[in-house]
């Protein structure tokens, strides 16, 4: 089977699609290759994310990432999130086709400026190391 059962049922059934207003930190990445948009809301209380939603125009395995991504992150703290690999994402949907992995990178970038937007407006110090440059073909080129 080329989609495992959690992508199905993330992809059918998104959890966390929405807007969140007033979010304390919102990212939107592209992948120049495909067009696709991802775009993650984040609520933060003392540094631990109590809300996320994110919208997306983006293939179906860029939805179940992103869906899965959002359940992963949800009530961490704000470092645990920044960890997030699409890896782990990827794991926890037992498997991705080797040709829609890039679709989980989308995920993983989304969730990291979203973050990035939150330091940035709180002008808290962070290492920029920890960003990528949103060039998401430039940094990820071997995975396309
Ligand atoms: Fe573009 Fe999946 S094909 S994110």
């Amino acid at each position: 089977m080329l989609y495992t059962e959690k992508v199905m049922d993330h992809f059918r059934n998104p959890r966390n699609v929405g807007e969140i207003e007033n979010a304390d930190g919102v990212g939107e990445v592209g992948n120049a290759k495909c067009g696709d948009i991802m775009k993650m809301y984040l609520k933060i209380e003392d540094n631990i994310i109590t809300d996320v939603k994110f919208e997306t125009f983006g293939c179906g395995s860029a939805i179940a990432t992103s869906s899965m991504a959002t359940e992963l992150i949800k009530g961490k703290s704000v470092d645990e999130a920044l960890n997030l690999t699409n890896q782990a994402v990827v794991e926890a949907l037992d498997g991705l086709p080797n040709h829609k992995i890039h679709c989980s990178v989308l995920a993983e970038e989304a969730v990291r400026a979203a973050i990035k937007d939150y330091y940035d407006k709180n002008h808290i110090d962070y290492d920029p190391d920890k960003f990528c440059n949103g060039d998401c073909c430039g940094c990820h080129a071997n995975e396309h």
